[in-house]
This record gives C-alpha cells, sequence and structure tokens, in this order.
C-alpha cells in the first residue's frame, strides 16, 4: 500500500515560502521548493487549509471550501502545484476542516438569519435552556461553546471559536455537500485528505451536561458520538472507495483501544489516523498550554509507542509523528535544543523514520529547528494561545508566569517561518513575515544544512532512504525490547527475512549500556555521529545460535541503527 510506504511532509503553507513579497507564504512557494522536497525523499505533501478563509483560525475557519485563500494564490497556481508535484513522483494531501465552517461561509450566513431559513439546519441551533446555555460544554478557544445569536434568539455549537460554528452532520444535506467538496479536489487529482477533528463529526443530540466528577478532557466527551461509524462508512462509500487514495484522521478524543474501530481494515473506513499521546503527556488536561512540572519521561513515551502498536495489531496501521503545527518543536519538546540540539533533532528523526507506521515529518523538524524565544505575548498570533492568556489575565493572575509557559507550549513555535537561508528573514520573504522569526536561523538553515553531510537534515535524508530501501522498516513487526529502561529506547524491527535494531541514548549523558536481550550484530545501518561507528564497541559474549549479550558505548543522544544477524 502506497500510503504505508509514504514518507509524509507536512507544510504550514503560510510559513514555508513566499514567493510574491507579501510576507506570507504561498503556493508559488511551495512549488519553487518541489525539488528541495523530492530531494529530501518524502512522497506525500501534506498542506494545512490552503482554503478562502478569514483566518480566525489560519484556516482552519473556511469561509468557501471551492476556493484558494487569496493570500497563497490561485487556482490556476493550486493546478499547477498538482502538475509539478506529479512530475515529481509527490502526491498531495489537503485538510478538510468539516466539522465547522467560518461564521462567514455563506452556509451560516444564511442559516442565522432565520430559524425557517433552508440552511438553519446546516448547523446546531438549540433555544436556550434555563435562560442559559443548552449545556455546560466549554470551546477548546476559551470560554462557552455555545453563542447567542441575537437575530433569533438560539444558541449554536462551536467547539472551537464563535468563528468556527459546527456544522451538523445529522443532516444528511451537509454530508452530500462535504462529499462533494472531496470529490471535487480528488478530481483535480489530489492523493487524499488529512480530517481534521473527524472524530467530533457526530455529537449526542441529547447534549448531555460533562458527566459528574469530569477530569477536564474535553476531547473525550466531543468525541465519538453515536453516528460517527455511519457516517465515515457512508463517506467510504460514496467518496473514499471511488479514488486510490489516504486519508489521515485527526485522532483527537480517541482512546488507543477504540483506533481500531476508525482504522482497522475489516471494519475502519479510514487509512490511518494519529493521536497526541505522547505530546500532551505532561499537559493538564483542559488546558494544553500548562505543563505539569515534573515533564515527560521515556518510560512514559515508550508505553505509548508500545500501546498503539499493540491495539492496531496486523490489521491497523500507525501514523509516527512527534510534533506538527499545533505542538512545539519536536526537539524542544523531547530533545536538548542546546548542547546537543543536532544529535537530539537526528535521534528524534531516527525513531521517527524506524517506527511502525506512516512518518509524518513537520516542515523545519529536518533542520532540527526549534522553538522561539518569544519576548511578548505580542509576539504570538496563535488563537489558542492568546485566548488562554486573556483567561489567564482575566482570572487575575500574573502574567509573566504565562509567558514563560507559552515559551514552551505555545502552537506558534512551529509556525514561525522556515529557514531557507541565512539571508535576512531566513529567505523565507523579501517582504515583512507575518509572524516573527527564529533568530537562530544563520545557524540553522536549509541552504547550510544541504551542503554539510553531518547535519540534521543529512541525516532525516539517510534515514529517509534506510526506510525506502528496508521493507522491514515499514511492515515489519515492532517490539520495545527494554521498556522500562529510563534513558534508552531499544527495539527491534523485524520478518521472516530481517531483523533491524534501534538504540537510541535519550538523554544529554555518555552511558555505557548492555542491551537485555541476545542478539548478533550485522553491521551499521545508520548513525547519528560522524565518527566511525567501531566507537561503538559493540562487545559480545557467546550465548545461543550465535547471539551475545551485547554492549554499546552510547554518547550523548546517540542513535545506532543495526542490521541483525
Ligand atoms: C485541529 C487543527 C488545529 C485547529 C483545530 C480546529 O486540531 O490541527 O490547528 O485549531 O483543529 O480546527
Ligand atoms: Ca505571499
Amino acid at each position: 500500500m502506497w500510503w504505508k510506504e509514504a514518507v509524509i511532509y507536512q507544510i504550514y503553507p503560510r510559513s514555508f515560502k513566499d514567493a510574491n513579497g507579501d510576507g506570507i507564504g504561498d503556493l508559488p512557494g511551495v512549488i519553487g521548493q518541489l525539488d528541495y522536497l523530492a530531494d529530501l525523499g518524502v512522497d506525500v505533501l501534506w498542506l494545512c487549509p490552503i482554503f478562502k478563509s478569514p483566518n480566525a483560525d489560519n484556516g482552519y475557519d473556511i469561509s468557501d471550501y471551492r476556493a484558494i485563500m487569496p493570500e497563497f494564490g490561485t487556482m490556476d497556481d493550486f493546478d499547477r502545484l498538482v502538475r509539478e508535484a506529479k512530475a515529481r513522483g509527490l502526491r498531495l494531501v489537503l485538510d478538510l476542516v468539516a466539522n465547522h465552517s467560518s461564521d462567514e461561509h455563506p452556509w451560516f450566513v444564511e442559516s442565522r438569519t432565520s430559524k425557517a431559513n433552508p440552511f438553519r439546519d446546516y448547523y446546531i441551533w438549540r433555544p436556550p435552556k434555563n435562560g442559559r446555555e443548552p449545556n455546560d460544554w466549554l470551546s477548546f478557544f476559551g470560554g462557552k461553546a455555545w453563542e447567542l445569536d441575537p437575530a433569533t434568539g438560539e444558541y449554536y455549537l462551536h467547539l472551537f471559536a464563535k468563528k468556527q460554528p459546527d456544522l451538523n452532520w445529522d443532516n444528511p444535506q451537509v454530508r452530500r455537500e462535504i462529499y462533494d467538496v472531496m470529490r471535487f479536489w480528488l478530481d483535480k487529482g489530489i492523493a487524499g485528505w488529512r480530517m481534521d477533528v473527524v472524530p467530533f463529526y457526530s455529537k449526542d443530540p441529547a447534549f448531555p451536561d460533562y458527566p459528574a466528577g469530569f477530569d477536564g478532557d474535553y476531547a473525550r466527551v466531543y468525541a465519538r458520538g453515536p453516528r460517527l461509524h455511519e457516517y465515515l462508512r457512508e463517506m467510504k462509500r460514496e467518496v473514499l472507495s471511488r479514488y486510490d487514495m489516504m486519508t489521515v484522521g485527526e485522532g483527537i478524543g480517541v482512546p488507543a483501544e477504540d483506533a481500531p474501530l476508525l482504522v482497522d481494515e475489516r471494519r475502519g473506513s479510514l487509512s490511518m489516523i494519529y493521536h497526541f499521546d505522547h505530546l500532551v503527556i505532561d499537559r493538564l488536561k483542559d488546558n494544553f498550554m500548562v505543563r505539569r512540572p515534573e515533564g515527560v519521561s521515556l518510560v512514559e513515551v515508550k508505553a505509548v509507542f508500545e500501546k498503539w502498536d499493540r491495539v492496531l495489531g496486523d490489521t491497523g496501521w500507525a501514523s509516527v509523528l512527534l510534533g506538527n503545527h499545533d505542538f512545539p518543536r519536536m526537539v524542544s519538546r523531547f530533545g536538548d535544543d542546546t548542547r546537543h540540539r543536532a544529535a537530539s533533532a537526528k535521534l528524534l528523526g531516527t525513531l521517527l523514520l524506524t517506527m511502525k507506521g506512516t512518518p509524518y515529518v513537520y516542515q523545519g523538524d529536518e533542520l532540527g529547528m526549534t522553538n522561539v524565544p518569544f519576548a511578548s505575548i505580542d509576539e504570538f498570533d496563535d488563537i489558542g494561545t492568546k485566548s488562554a492568556y486573556r483567561a489567564w489575565v482575566a482570572a487575575g493572575r500574573d502574567p509573566a508566569p504565562f509567558l514563560a509557559m507559552a515559551n514552551v507550549t505555545s502552537r506558534d513555535h512551529a509556525r514561525t517561518p522556515f529557514h531557507w537561508d541565512d539571508s535576512p528573514n531566513a529567505g523565507f520573504t523579501t517582504g515583512r513575515p507575518w509572524i516573527r522569526l527564529n533568530p537562530n536561523y544563520r545557524e540553522i538553515n536549509a541552504t547550510a544544512e544541504r551542503r554539510e553531510p553531518d547535519s540534521v537534515w543529512s541525516h532525516f535524508r539517510r534515514a529517509i532512504r534506510l526506510r525506502k530501501e528496508n521493507p522491514v522498516l515499514v511492515y515489519g513487526a515492532y517490539k520495545d525490547v527494554d521498556p522500562a529502561h529510563p534513558q534508552v529506547f531499544a527495539y527491534t524491527r523485524s520478518d521472516e527475512t530481517t531483523r533491524m535494531l534501534v538504540v537510541l541514548n535519550w538523554s544529554s549523558e555518555a552511558r555505557r549500556y548492555a542491551l537485555p536481550v541476545p542478539v548478533s550484530l550485522a553491521g551499521l545501518a545508520l548513525g547519528n555521529y560522524p565518527a566511525a561507528p567501531t566507537s561503538q564497541a559493540a562487545t559480545g559474549e557467546a550465548g545461543p545460535a550465535g547471539s551475545a549479550t551485547v554492549s554499546f558505548t552510547l554518547r550523548p543522544w546517540e542513535a545506532l541503527v543495526y542490521r541483525l544477524r
């Protein structure tokens, strides 16, 4: 299956490359960098929303599903992107934001005018209950999830911002509209859809309050409504089964045990979903901006990978990601973005490309881009960060700790412009960038890294190639051979003919590490230190069938991939 073998590259178009100097990335910018992407070796480009939008949430609020965001270019630009991508063997996946639209979408503009309007039922309207909101649900971007609309005296539901009213999937006409939109773009030659917050499509029509003793995990309440699978099966029949395509659902609110209902090839409707269990380990359930003080332990991260691999089994398929446009930078989150930035970014890239499941490389992670030192709240753009800030200050709290926290957790860390070179504005734009840059672009940029054989970029490229050349890294069984070790992540990938071993020193300390299972090393396939593999000094004592207890001398954040006999 091509989407199992593919490496997906996620583009945040606003921040990738600006071709016309207005400070905003655009489609001609992407077209101009297709050779860069082909050279890196990825196969599929997922573009965050490129449709017409007032940008309350940077395109996750669509006002016309069939038009390109004017800031990003024209339909001609899009058609050219499809052709030029195809010419380089690259496929495109677009972002379907169909749980909600913009309040500026003509459907909603109509819908709010009167209870009798034919578009009324495109959205979720409810009369007040005892003079208040229909239930106690909260929005992800602060405040209640219901907004009273004066025109008719009823509330509409918005799980996200007020400007993102939830569509009513229980209305078959809404579903038909969305399927039409999906076909419209598929007929233009795209290879699939990433489906924004897909588990929220179906809601409990009774709209009960939060359960007693609710722990603040809103997504668990909003996700997996009673008709979700019915709608996805219908979508499969009407659209998905008619194209050679992939789907990846944002698995928000879906516990691992339920994932097979969505992606198991015998009964699910989607190719894959992705979850953020490992990305939210240290976040408060009811506020993604706030971190628990003790941070994340490697043992917890390993447990997440193990669990998802186990529940998906042989008939489901995983997505592997370590960050995206909703999370801070991978290397700042899991690695050491100061002294061992390059080594730890390479280690994380090694994990991404040797884990079981389709890997998603988020733009800039192949350079080891880091979190950004935001100096004041005004430098942020993200609606999530800003609304959390307002709520924080409104509660009478000191703004300073919020800024410190946002400097670790904000979504904007991943949204600043891509670093193309060391010229002003990192070669992203000749104008004024829409959001500030990371000042470290003079050291961390694509031009410099592509010249340097030991760069993070070159390592990602080698790791991508290794995956392509070794089907065992795509399809082989995954086994964590030392789940309890607090600093080393060691696992094997194996099929009938081949076995590979991955050893990751997840820490800034050098250490000697003895693998708890006997193996027979056949050669190093990939490492993240320039010096020769002999320095690994794998030493063996004789064990059963030619295998031995092997120990490694691991340098900080060292990542090793061995072929086994
Ligand atoms: C998804 C998107 C996020 C957006 C939200 C609302 O979580 O990834 O960026 O804000 O949905 O559409
Ligand atoms: Ca532009």
